[in-house]
């Protein structure tokens, strides 16, 4: 189990407790960075580990390695030496642990830091995000057995993190810390366990103060979402890909049910630049199941050894898991689609339903697929022609772009429209791909982005009067078919009602990295 080490960024010593009492529940470590601190208060720190009663990490990161500590070396070296000073014999009132970095030589420190107990960390940070050999590194930073040896590199790729793994893996030294910064690189933190780390660093993101690097999620996250605390090697590891992702609702959902149902389990974001290399790192993980999610849900096909008829007919999948060691793929966004539409609808089929499917994605090819299973005729309008008509000419969809010429077929196709872009989602630019149709408000619409829980496109629908309905009731209906999938099991009915109970406000509030 890896300890999850809250970072003290603040200005003064009293904040800084303030801020760890009120997250105290949540840490087994804390790490004092006295570099954030104001001048005057930097002269206060030696009574710091007693006044907050759990084992603290002395550390003065300097601004080359991402801290803010500005000033010269020799002055650095005698604010390290005022913390530890004056050491007492009951080591819980000493620093417990003091950071220092590979490239700094001052013996007499070191010398008294071992004497009373206070453990060395051995600090290499690498913001450039140059890979470099890892066990040669760790060997040469090692100066005695009794070290932890840390290494934090800003990661520039997902095979900046597989080889960063691999290293981590074949290193032999027992008390490590490995860290891939950096939004590619936050799974790392999560399944510090499985990278070795004795340690992962969070941050109070809730207060003002939090400078920590990036890539650190919230202290409360980790403890209670993540359950850092209860991640072992043996603990199943499932997960979402995509990119940039920087929002699902899916760890929230998962790691809800493993907590609730009580299983050794975790559900991770795996944001990754490329499928290839995340696929070999979530084999390495040993990873149980993975939902795809934007730009992979076609990428992936190539990756599968076998699929679901659907994933065959509408080349798009967004569930994965692995059978006897090779991934099989399905599609849950299309159960979950029709399911939602139908509430919505109130209805049981789409016969007489004219809609406009906005967009020729994976997404728009789940459900055209959807519509014409359900009687429903439609009007595909895609930014790319040749992809509307494509899709269009499988069920005998009528097509257009998203020029005048297009938008103006709508008026025949207006019973219900369906925007199926990323247009309008977190992370992506703010705009509304229908901007040139004018709603009359008797449309039904439906975005089946959730994140924004109002993209521009919905507002405006809204706005005109037309009963709307984002992409959330449709993500929760197809997480309980991924659930299914991954586990051969249903979600408890009193299990999922709890978890509704969260409400939409909560869920919408999950941000990744
Ligand atoms: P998904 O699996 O989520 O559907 P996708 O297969 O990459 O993702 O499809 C993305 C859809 O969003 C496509 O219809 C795309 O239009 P193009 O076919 O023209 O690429 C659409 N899309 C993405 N960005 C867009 C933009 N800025 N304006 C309009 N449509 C956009």
């Amino acid at each position: 189990m890896a300890k999850n080490c809250l970072c003290l960024t603040a200005k003064t010593i009293d904040r800084n407790l303030e801020i760890l009492n009120k997250y105290r529940k949540f840490v087994e470590i804390a790490e004092l960075r006295v570099d954030c601190l104001n001048q005057d208060e930097r002269l206060n720190i030696r009574r710091f580990p007693e006044l907050a009663g759990l084992p603290v990490i002395l550390t003065i990161r300097r601004d080359i390695d991402g801290g803010r500590f500005t000033g010269g070396e020799g002055e650095r070296v005698k604010m390290l030496a005022r913390g530890l000073a004056f050491a007492s014999a009951d080591t819980r009132l000493n620093f417990a642990y003091v950071d220092i970095e590979e490239d700094i030589e001052v013996p007499s420190l070191e010398e008294a830091a071992r004497t009373f107990g206070t453990k060395i960390i051995r600090s290499y940070h690498n913001l450039e995000g140059t890979v470099i050999d890892i066990p040669a590194k760790i060997k040469s930073m090692q100066r005695t057995g009794n070290e932890i040896i840390k290494v934090a590199i800003a990661v520039k790729s997902t095979n900046d993190v597989l080889q960063i793994y691999k290293a981590a893996k074949a290193c032999p030294v027992k008390e490590k810390i490995i860290i891939c910064m950096g939004h590619l690189g936050i799974y790392s933190r999560i399944l510090a366990e499985k990278f070795g780390s004795i340690l992962t660093y969070s941050s109070a993101l809730s207060e003002k103060e939090a400078a920590g690097a990036a890539g650190q999620f919230d202290v409360q996250d980790l403890a209670e979402l993540y359950r850092i605390k209860k991640i072992t090697k043996k603990t199943k590891i499932y997960g979402i890909i995509g990119h940039p992702l920087k929002a699902s609702i899916s760890p929230l959902f998962f790691n809800s049910i493993f907590t609730q149902e009580k299983m050794d389990a975790v559900y991770v974001p795996f944001p990754t630049d490329s499928i290839d290399n995340i696929l070999d790192i979530t084999k390495e993980l040993d990873v149980q199941g993975l939902a795809v999610t934007v730009p992979y849900k076609e990428a992936i096909l190539s990756k599968l050894a076998k699929c679901s008829e659907t994933v065959q007919v509408i080349r798009a999948c967004n569930t994965v898991y692995p059978v006897d060691g090779k991934w099989y793929g399905e599609n849950t966004d299309i159960m979950g689609f029709s399911d939602s539409l139908l509430a919505f609808m109130e209805c049981k089929n789409l016969k007489r339903k004219k809609i406009t499917i906005v967009g020729a994605g994976g997404a728009a090819r789940a459900v055209a697929s959807e519509v014409h299973r359900l009687g429903g005729k439609a009007l595909i309008l895609n930014r790319t022609a040749y992809k509307a008509r494509n899709l269009a000419s499988q069920y005998n969809f009528r097509w257009g772009v998203l020029d005048e010429k297009g938008i103006e077929l709508i008026s025949k196709f207006n019973d219900v429209i369906i925007q199926t872009t990323s247009v309008g989602m977190e992370g992506y630019e703010a705009a509304d791909p229908l901007e040139l149709y004018t709603f009359t408000g008797k449309e039904a619409v439906m975005d089946l982005i959730y994140m924004p829980p109002q993209t521009p496109f919905l507002k405006r629908a809204a706005f005109a009067g037309c009963k709307t309905m984002n992409g959330y009731d449709m993500v929760i209906r197809q997480a309980c078919f991924q659930y299914k999938s991954y586990t051969g099991k249903e979600i408890p009915h009193k299990v999922l009602s709890r978890i509704n109970t969260l409400g939409e406000s909560k869920w919408s509030m999950i941000r990744i990295g």
